[in-house]
């Protein structure tokens, strides 16, 4: 099949191979949103007059088919189609020659792609939260559960101060409400159309486009048709920024837990069924899914450098180098998903071994307590330090519950303040719903069936 721009001479196969690379490969995970962006543009060309109402039921019609065939793995796209925009409009064509001679009426690959990828990110980042907020919650209930749990305080990973399950689980509900702020950004800037931005620089014809904006149900349009494509690959990377930050959140709990679960701690255990085995060592009970959680924080990071990398330092306008972005933009959003998932599913079935953490709470644990109870009977807080220190051997054991109980100031462990975090992780949680809600029921009225896959997730 022909590219778009085919003219008289052959394009060298060696460039084909080289501009094309992995893009038709990696565009089937647009084909959905590539079809929905399609047939929004089709439906707007009929409102001003561009197609008529025969033309735009043959390529509502043929749109559809497609979107079943991609269902069932029946749609290709070959090599030589470049990438799904053109194997799209090549397919309506074979089928509808005069409609499909004027899909691409107003539009250029450059926005149309642009739409593809937002819609494709929004439902993306829509499962990321979904996820994200799944494993706040998870780590919210343990910190309930748990709240007055004790638990040695460390830092430099040596023993510190009284501190409980309920701070540390809780430490992560925080962070992931600062991570799902993020995200909720990197989601308004994606939820824009871009449609009718055209090569870069719009079209003389009085294309609608707060109509298709509102039929793909983004919450409003994107301006500047310029600052539209110069935005291709910094939305990206915001959002991997975002999805990196959530990550690197679970994959600090990841490594307090592969240290806490070890036999010589014990605090926690990880159920059998989320560890791996040992091919030659039979007692083994691996923390992999911990592990790799750790591992793929790192290779996300590495990612969002290189999305950002390819598209620093570019011109104005579409510039081919930006086909380089699609590809960490998907496999940066399939890691944050999987580890999110996986980790809400590891907080949620992980077991507390109270005995152990209060076995853990040694005296030394107790040093500045006994240098405050100094303070609280008027003796300067450097005296009191001294004469504890002074006299280390002996700091007694004291009862940690108490301990904490005694820390009252907000988000100490005795004032963890859970209603608070419950509250807001609930605010998150139903603006997240709605908006996916809203999303749904505009691509299942643009397409008249259910719209499962139409998001391209
Ligand atoms: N596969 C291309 C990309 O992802 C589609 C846009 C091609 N546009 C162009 N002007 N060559 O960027």
């Amino acid at each position: 099949m022909a590219t778009l721009w085919q003219k008289e001479y052959q394009v060298d196969d060696l460039v084909h191979r080289f501009t094309v690379g992995n893009d038709y490969l990696l565009d089937r995970r647009l084909v959905a949103a590539d079809c929905a962006g399609s047939l929004a543009h089709a439906t707007m060309l009929h409102s001003i007059g561009v197609i008529s109402a025969a033309e735009l039921d043959e390529l509502r019609a043929g749109l559809l088919e497609i979107v079943a065939d991609h269902e069932r793995n029946a749609f290709e796209i070959k090599p030589q189609d470049e990438d799904c925009h053109t194997a799209i409009e090549n397919r309506l064509t074979e089928r509808f020659p005069e409609a499909g001679a004027k899909i691409h009426t107003g539009r250029s690959r450059n926005d149309q792609v642009l739409t593809a990828t937002r819609i494709y990110l929004r439902a993306a980042l829509l499962e990321l939260m979904r996820h994200t907020i799944s494993a706040a919650h998870a780590f919210l209930d343990l910190a309930s559960t748990h709240q007055n749990t004790p638990m040695p305080g460390r830092t430099h990973l040596q023993t510190a101060m009284p501190s409980s399950v309920g701070l540390w689980a809780a430490s992560f509900v925080d962070a992931l409400l600062d991570d799902l702020s993020l995200l909720q950004t990197a989601l308004d800037l994606a939820d824009r159309s871009p449609l009718g931005a055209a090569a870069s620089y719009g079209v003389p014809l009085p294309l609608d486009r707060e109509l298709t904006a509102r039929l793909l149900g983004f919450a409003s349009v994107h301006g500047n048709v310029l600052a539209v494509n110069n935005s291709r690959g910094k939305i990206e990377a915001i959002a991997l920024d975002a999805a990196d930050s959530a990550v690197s959140t679970v994959s600090k709990a990841a490594v307090d837990l592969i240290l806490f679960s070890l036999p010589e701690f014990g605090y926690f255990e990880l159920p059998v069924e989320m560890c791996t085995g040992s091919s030659i060592m039979p007692q083994k009970k691996n923390p992999d899914v911990l592990e790799l959680t750790r591992a793929r924080a790192g290779t996300l990071s590495g990612i969002a450098v290189q999305l950002k990398n390819a598209v620093r330092n570019l011109p104005s306008g579409y510039n081919r180098d930006l086909q380089e972005t699609k590809e960490p933009m998907l496999r940066g959003m399939d890691i944050a998903c999987g580890v999110m998932e996986i980790m809400a599913e590891t907080v949620r079935r992980l077991r507390v071994n109270p005995e152990a953490l209060v076995r853990a709470c040694t005296p030394e644990l107790f040093a500045t307590d006994e240098a405050f109870a100094l303070v609280q009977q008027g003796v300067p807080f450097r005296e009191a330090y001294r004469r504890v220190a002074a006299n280390l051997d002996a700091v007694a054991s004291a009862d940690p519950v108490a301990a904490l109980a005694r820390r009252t100031a907000t988000g100490t462990p005795g004032n963890l303040g859970l209603d608070d975090l419950r509250s807001r992780l609930e605010g998150v949680a139903s603006a997240r719903t709605q908006r996916e809600a809203y999303v749904t029921a505009a691509l299942t009225a643009l397409f008249g069936r259910e719209a499962a896959v139409l998001g391209g997730r």
